[in-house]
């Protein structure tokens, strides 16, 4: 490893993997030492993702990922083992061993102060000469000073090198500019600005760093937006505009809005949760980001058929986290910004007060889609307006809702309701039957959650899972004569689990699932995890030792197509029933 064993051991003991998972995820269960909350790694809508104080370890029953307190980093942060540890170093107020820093995160940490110090000189031009151009922008955009300080927004100007040449002032590279995308390079080699005369908007993360920018042209033209490429600090589909300032609003709900100058209008109407999805529609990972803050969102996009076809979208990558959808109809704007211009921002609370639930929403979109005059269609808006409200777990909105289709449909609410509940329990005994489905094959439930880690020998399988977790939890029984050889097993990703943690034990170090996250992969680190939810008897451990390692050798044995007779005798004899 190339950390110092009591850094990482003294690391984890700084990095309480409650605390550390809570700014993530929200525990709202408890089961004795157990606590639990929706997975951050799948969708899903009731907890199945466990943390526990004692083990200091994560395991989700739904997906199988589960790991130390660097796993959970690496995994939630997607950083490589030495970033994870560098974060949790941080996080804990802890210097690091010198030459540890990863050349990759030295790079990120360049780059991050490089957007730091253009975001400074971007907001220092708006008081040059030429910055009055975006300074009259803005008044015509009815974007006061303070909330364009308080978004940091600047100015690009019209130039090829005035950044640049700044920057280069400042001690850093072309090649620095260019990873950061803030020149770009001509077709001689040479070295321009890529934002020039547009209004800066720099796109700050939840941890307060300037990953990218967003420059909009003053007035008309094209492109509008010109964005900062993918980089090693940027991925739009990881982040929203604005979240920064919206994470810390007491609203208690995220305005999901399409532009920047929505955004910015919104806040500086009040409404500071509001938040824009970086010109994309929102991303898995975006809903993902938002449901750490907040378990209600209201959509506020652009009153145009993309907006609607976009809204729709959004619903349904919410919902599967569990987050409550209602979305405003903007009427007589075309967008947030031009409804408070026009309306005032009263107007526009009464709107958020009153904005639709979705299900009023998806289904006047339904009827929306239909002639309701032609018995035809009528037909198909009954089956499609049906099945939604059959979907609805709860019986009194499932009422509710068959007697508005009712209502819409002018057909009888009685009829709608039967075939509403018909759907409804059609479609529960659909779901139960896949439960049960899972539960009659046992062989499955010994599988690791990885594919690719598939047990081809389940039995042996068994045995050196219990083998490692035995060893695990009683690390003196490492020096037991007899142990397996790595070779023995049946199954690569135990071996190679086996080794690591013999090895450590071996060499008398405190290992932990966090210390073996250096040398395993992920899903190995999962599975090891996972090995230790299942239940282990340490009262005879010296008896259940011997048991996994003669299965484990008898089975190899057997593989190998050479039973040793020792092996054999031993099987003969439990088969006839005489031997114990
Ligand atoms: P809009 O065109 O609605 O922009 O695009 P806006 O921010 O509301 O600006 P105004 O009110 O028309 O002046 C919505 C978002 O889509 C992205 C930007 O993030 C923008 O805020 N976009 C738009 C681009 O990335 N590139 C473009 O060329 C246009
Ligand atoms: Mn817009």
């Amino acid at each position: 490893m190339a950390f110092p064993e009591k850094f990482i051991t003294e690391l984890t003991e700084r990095s309480d993997i409650v605390d550390v998972v809570s700014s993530y995820v929200r525990l709202t269960k408890r089961s004795g030492s157990n606590q639990f909350g929706l997975c951050p790694f799948h969708s899903e809508k009731t907890p199945s993702f466990s943390v526990s104080a004692d083990k200091q370890i994560y395991h989700c029953f739904g997906c199988g990922k589960g790991g130390g307190v660097i796993s959970f980093i690496m995994d939630v942060e997607n950083l490589s083992f030495p970033e994870a540890v560098e974060f949790l170093a941080k996080r804990a107020g802890m210097q690091m061993p010198e030459e540890e820093h990863s050349g990759e995160s030295k790079k990120k940490a360049k780059l991050l102060a490089l957007n730091k110090d253009a975001a400074r000189f971007f907001y220092e031009q708006l008081g040059t000469p030429a910055g009055s151009a975006a300074v009259e922008y803005m008044i015509r955009r009815g974007i006061s000073p303070p909330v364009a300080k308080r978004f940091g927004l600047g100015f690009a100007p019209d130039s090829w090198d005035l950044l640049r040449s700044a920057m280069r002032q400042k001690g850093y590279s072309d090649f620095d500019m260019f990873d950061a995308g803030l020149v770009k390079r001509g077709k001689n080699g040479g070295f321009y600005d890529a934002f020039r005369k547009r209004l800066m908007f720099p796109i700050i993360d939840v941890r307060g760093n300037v990953i990218g920018f967003s420059g909009r042209i003053l007035g008309d033209g094209e492109p509008k937006y010109l964005n900062s490429p993918e980089t090693l600090v940027f991925n739009k589909s990881r982040n929203l505009f604005a979240l920064n300032l919206a994470k810390k609003s007491k609203s208690g709900y995220i305005i999901l809005s399409e532009g920047n100058i929505d955004v910015v209008a919104l806040h500086q109407a009040g409404f500071d949760s509001a938040v824009a999805s970086l010109g994309t529609s929102l991303t898995p990972e975006q809903a993902r980001l938002i449901s750490r803050y907040t378990d209600q969102v209201i959509i506020a996009y652009d009153n145009d058929g993309a907006g609607i076809k976009a809204s729709q979208r959004a619903i349904g990558i919410l919902e599967k986290l569990d987050i409550k959808v209602k979305v405003l109809r903007l009427s007589g704007a075309k967008d947030p910004d031009e409804f408070i211009k026009l309306k005032g921002p009263e107007a526009f609370r009464k709107l958020l007060e009153g904005s639709e639930h979705q299900l009023d929403y998806r289904l006047k979109n339904i009827a929306d889609k239909y002639d309701l005059s032609l018995d035809e269609q009528k037909l198909d808006f009954l089956r499609e307006a049906s099945d939604l409200a059959a979907r609805i777990p709860d019986a009194v909105k499932r009422q509710v809702y068959s007697m508005r289709i009712a209502s819409m449909s002018g057909v009888k609410e009685e009829v709608i309701s039967a075939d509403v509940e018909r759907r409804h329990k059609k479609l529960m005994n659909a779901a139960k039957r896949t439960e049960q489905r899972q539960e009659v094959q046992p062989e499955r439930l010994i599988q690791p959650a990885a594919r690719q880690l598939h047990y081809d020998d389940p039995e042996s399988a068994a045995a050196e899972e219990g083998l490692i977790r035995l060893l695990y939890l009683e690390h003196e029984l490492v020096k037991k004569p007899g142990l397996p050889d790595k070779e023995d097993f049946s199954s690569t990703a135990l071996a190679n689990i086996y080794s690591a943690l013999r090895a450590g034990l071996e060499k008398g170090e405190h290992v932990t699932v966090d210390t073996m996250a250096a040398s395993l992969e992920k899903d190995e680190i999962s599975l090891l995890v996972s090995i230790l939810q299942k239940p282990e008897i340490l009262k005879r451990s010296e008896q259940s030792l011997r048991d996994y390692i003669d299965k484990i050798k008898d089975k190899k044995a057997l593989r190998s197509g050479k039973p040793d007779l020792n092996a054999l005798q031993k099987q003969l004899q439990k088969t006839k029933g005489y031997g114990r």
